[in-house]
């Protein structure tokens, strides 16, 4: 599997990554201002925005990746000063919402996969519990954020497929099926409500939180309703991959191969991802974030079949990540993150912006193409 660019890419995230990891150790950082220097979300604020913020895991990830890669421990002194400091959001508590995978799997959960540290554990079985609590059993959905949008407790997303690895990992821990059950429960709902036929996804879907009955599917973050947010589309594919890894069954495999045949016909030849499939021609916004995503579920789908089955699947992953280090990558000192072109939503400001999260799903990338590291989900 192993690409010489690949590996010559990796070469100039270890060298840029020393640099960015001790200017910014004290912070947590989400993306970087016009100067390229990154943001700082280390304190608690009352609209979610700082220390809850749900991306907070993926700096910590970045480094618990690189300490895997090059050994220096430093990257693992730097990750565990975030995980420590986001502690405090259990005790605050309104800011965290279905996204305590994201923010512990990748903080606690990469930490005590690696070291055994029973604060992770500790910190890492209070997001569980956390996210179990949100299941609702009327629907058999896992509820998504809370009411910031109004009272929208019967609203899921595709993204919180990525999510169900922390219940996963906690009944592989506690050996309690308890939180794998409800991991599973979600996942099927998921299958039933918001994948269509041809395999493109739904962002957000509304039940009745009291009969559990589907009312409606909503674009969020994407162009519209019954449009194909690309970065929805990964969590989908994605998600499916690891439900499968963590459980076997055919299904989970079988909708990740249908959402990936999907994307396979959508992606355009230049390797470069729209933020939606179905958006018009222009303006011609894209996601590098979503591309990266993508590109782990390809190459980790690739995995699961034998011989050249998943060789398509392995192709897709290359070219997105070849693309991205050739046209949209700052390896310089200029900018803290590497990935560029980033976008938050398509009915938002936040267009080629960077995101902690491109660069912690390009580095995972890379580290699937070159055998390095952990499988963190
Ligand atoms: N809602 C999570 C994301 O922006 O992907």
């Amino acid at each position: 599997m192993k690409e010489q660019w690949a590996e010559e890419a990796l070469e100039k995230v270890r060298k840029k990554i020393r640099v960015t990891a001790e200017k910014n150790r004290d912070k947590i950082p989400y993306k970087t201002d016009e100067n390229g220097d990154y943001d700082d979300n280390s304190d608690i604020r009352e609209d979610g925005s700082g220390l809850d913020w749900w991306t907070n895991g993926f700096w910590g990830g970045t480094l618990w990746r690189m300490f895997e890669d090059t050994g220096d421990k430093a990257f693992a002194e730097i990750a565990a000063i975030s995980e420590k400091k986001m502690e405090a959001c259990f005790d605050h508590y309104y800011g965290l919402n279905h996204d305590v995978g994201f923010m512990y799997m990748l903080t606690a959960g990469a930490d005590y996969r690696l070291t055994g540290n029973k604060e992770s554990l500790r910190y890492l079985l209070h997001a569980a519990n956390l996210l179990a609590g949100r299941f609702n059993p009327a629907g058999n959905y896992i509820r998504a954020w809370n009411d910031v949008w109004g009272h929208n407790t019967g609203w899921a997303i595709i993204d919180c497929m990525m999510n169900l690895s922390l219940l996963y990992y906690a009944s592989e821990i506690t050996e309690d099926p308890r939180f794998r059950n409800i991991a599973k429960l979600h996942a099927d709902t998921v299958i039933d409500a918001f994948v269509r036929k041809d395999g493109s996804c739904c962002h957000i879907v509304e039940f009745d939180p009291e009969t559990g009955k589907r009312i409606k599917s909503m674009g969020g973050q994407g162009y519209g309703t019954g449009s194909s947010w690309t970065r929805g589309q990964a969590w989908g594919l994605y998600g499916f991959v690891i439900s499968y890894i963590h459980t076997g069954i055919k299904k989970y495999l079988d909708t990740a191969v249908k959402i990936a045949d999907y994307c396979i016909k959508n992606i355009p030849e230049s390797g470069l991802i729209p933020i939606d499939f179905r958006q018009p021609e222009e303006p011609a916004l894209e996601d590098c974030c979503g591309a990266c995503i993508m590109a782990c579920g390809f190459i980790e789908l690739s995995k699961q079949f034998e011989g050249k089955e998943g060789a398509a699947y392995l192709e897709a992953g290359k070219k997105i990540l070849k693309t991205i280090v050739d046209q949209r990558c700052d390896f310089s000192l200029d900018c803290d993150a590497f990935v560029q072109n980033c976008s938050v939503a398509y009915h938002s400001d936040g267009h080629n912006v960077t995101m902690n999260y491109a660069d912690y799903f390009f580095i995972e990338g890379l580290h699937k193409l070159e055998d390095i590291g952990s499988f963190y989900w």
